[in-house]
Formats: C-alpha cells, sequence, structure tokens
C-alpha cells in the first residue's frame, strides 16, 4: 500500500460481532443515506440494516458479503443481497452511483489502498465512494474476526482508517473532491470518481 502515510501491521485480531449491526438505520444514518444517489452498492452489508433502510424507502441497492449467516440475515429483512466479495465479479461493475464503506468497512481485504482501488472500478465517472473511518489515527493492518451469536463465523483481513489518512489514501487511489464528514460524533470519507 502506497498512500504516503505512515501503515502499522500487527497480529492483532479485533472481533466484530454481527449482533452489534442487527439494530435498525438510527436517525443520523437515515440523513446520510438520504444524501447518496441510486444505485447504491452496500459492501460488506452485514445482517442488511442499511440494505433496509434504502430498500424500504424504494432505494436501488444491492449488498454484498461474505458471510452466509449475514446474508441470510440479510435477505429475510428485504432487499437485494449477494454472497459475495467485493474483489469478485459483481453486477453492474463501472455503474453503481455510490459505493458504502460503513462501520469500518474501509477495512475489507485489509488493504484500504487496494480496496478504494476495486471500489473505483465499480462506481460510475462522478460516482461516490462513502466510508466511516476511526476519528484519530492513520491505517493500521490487522485481523478480523466475524462472531454470529457467540460462535467463530470467519476470519479475514482487515484494516482501520484514521480521520487523518482519508485524503491521501483517497487521492493516490485517484477520487476527486475528496472530505471528510462528522455525523452524531461519527467520522465518514466522501470521495468522487474522476
Ligand atoms: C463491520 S461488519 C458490517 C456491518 C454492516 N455494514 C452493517 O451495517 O450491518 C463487516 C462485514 O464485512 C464482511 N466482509 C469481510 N470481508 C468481505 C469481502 N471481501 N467482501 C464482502 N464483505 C466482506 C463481513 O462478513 C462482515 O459482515
Amino acid at each position: 500500500m502506497s498512500a504516503g502515510q505512515a501503515v502499522v501491521a500487527d497480529e492483532a485480531v479485533v472481533e466484530l460481532h454481527l449482533e452489534r449491526w442487527r439494530a435498525d438505520a438510527d436517525v443520523h444514518e437515515l440523513r446520510l443515506l438520504a444524501s447518496l444517489r441510486e444505485p447504491v452498492l452496500d459492501v460488506g452489508c452485514g445482517p442488511g440494516r442499511i440494505l433496509a433502510a434504502l430498500h424500504h424507502r424504494g432505494r436501488a441497492s444491492l449488498g454484498i458479503d461474505l458471510a452466509p449467516s449475514a446474508v441470510r440475515e440479510a435477505a429475510a429483512r428485504g432487499g437485494a443481497v449477494l454472497c459475495r466479495s467485493v474483489f469478485d465479479p459483481l453486477p453492474r461493475e463501472g455503474h453503481w452511483a455510490t459505493a458504502l464503506l460503513l462501520d469500518g468497512n474501509i477495512g475489507i481485504g485489509g488493504d484500504p489502498a487496494g480496496l478504494l482501488d476495486r471500489v473505483r472500478s465499480l462506481l460510475r465517472p462522478g460516482g461516490e465512494v462513502v466510508a466511516e473511518l476511526e476519528p484519530a489515527g492513520g491505517t493500521r493492518l490487522l485481523h478480523a474476526r466475524l462472531v454470529v451469536d457467540g460462535n467463530d463465523e470467519h476470519r479475514f483481513p482487515w484494516a482501520t482508517v484514521g480521520v487523518g489518512a482519508w485524503e491521501p489514501l483517497a487521492a493516490a487511489a485517484g477520487y476527486t473532491r475528496i472530505r471528510t464528514e462528522r455525523v452524531a460524533g461519527r467520522r465518514f470519507g466522501r470521495a468522487v470518481r474522476a
């Protein structure tokens, strides 16, 4: 990864508890979703709370996730969802208006620069990536373990990206109109495919 930022790699494993993402989208998330253009690709949609919010508001959207249990839950809540990695071939490549990397999903693949590059290929020109960031720090490469109802579902490479690392990372991946915003204490990075 080469975004001109210090990158720290370690052996840490963060636990991602699927239960945390079973609640409905909150009022702040709904406001964020209202600002997005369609169609929306929710990358790493988990049990589908964001996807359900989009679907129930009639917004064109698709969720993708590697974990079969997450995909089953997301499908049950409504909305279109595929059990697929973001690095696999996907429908409408090059035509998505928005790609979401919420809840730290900029960490998917353990290579934020590579993920942003892949996401750029999924977006149409002028399409936007929206990524949730850590409030501080640079880029940290680690591993995650998805825990579903107390059981290990699967492990995958993961990363965290601090708000200060967003601009150089997105610029190196070829995005323009790069900005960050704060929504109810959470930090989001937004950037547009040139
Ligand atoms: C932080 S959780 C997602 C929470 C979700 N955004 C929500 O609101 O409910 C991270 C998700 O990324 C998924 N994931 C990990 N690697 C992936 C990949 N390569 N492609 C797609 N999804 C992936 C995991 O299975 C997990 O469900």
